[in-house]
C-alpha cells in the first residue's frame, strides 16, 4: 500500500522551530475541521472506523503513537514522532491509532465537518463496501 507522509517545512531559527500549513499548500484539501486528542489512556486502540468522503492528515504535534491502516487489501502500520511530520489517509481507509506515548498530542485535519453518517464503524461492513466500490 501506498502510505503518503509528508515532511513539512521546518522554520527553525536559533529561538527554536515553528511549522505553517496552509490549505492549498502543505494541506491538499480545504480544512473544514479541526480536532485532537490527548491523555489517551495507555494501551487503548481508537479509531477503528472508515470515511466514505473524507480526507484527513494526522499530525502527532507532541510524543508518539501509531496509526494502523487497511485499504480492504493491504495494510500499513505507521508511526508518527515527529510534529513536522503528517500522514494523509483518504476515503475508504480503515484505521486504528495505537501505542500513544504517554505525552502523545494526536491533532488531525479533515476535509469535512463532522458527519457521523459518513463513517463505517463496522470492519465487515467496510469490506464489503471497498469491494462493492471496486466493482461498480
Ligand atoms: P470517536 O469517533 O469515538 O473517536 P475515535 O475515532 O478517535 O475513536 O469520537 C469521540 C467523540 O467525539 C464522539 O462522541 C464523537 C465526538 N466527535 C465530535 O464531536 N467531533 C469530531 O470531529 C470527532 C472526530 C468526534
Amino acid at each position: 500500500m501506498e502510505v503518503i507522509k509528508y515532511a513539512f517545512q521546518r522554520h527553525g531559527d536559533d529561538r527554536g522551530m515553528l511549522v505553517a500549513l496552509e490549505e492549498g499548500k502543505e494541506i491538499p484539501f480545504p480544512v473544514k475541521r479541526v480536532y485532537y486528542m490527548y491523555d489517551t489512556v495507555p494501551g487503548v486502540r481508537r479509531g477503528h472506523h472508515a470515511h466514505k468522503c473524507l480526507e484527513q492528515i494526522l499530525i502527532c504535534i507532541h510524543g508518539s503513537c501509531k496509526i494502523h491502516l487497511d485499504n480492504g487489501e493491504e495494510t500499513a502500520e505507521v508511526e508518527l514522532s515527529n510534529p513536522y511530520e503528517g500522514l494523509y489517509i483518504p476515503n475508504d481507509m480503515w484505521r486504528e491509532m495505537y501505542d500513544f506515548s504517554s505525552d502523545a498530542v494526536l491533532m488531525v485535519l479533515a476535509s469535512v465537518i463532522y458527519d457521523e453518517s459518513d463513517y463505517i464503524r463496522s470492519y465487515d461492513e467496510f469490506i464489503q463496501y471497498v469491494k462493492g466500490n471496486t466493482h461498480e
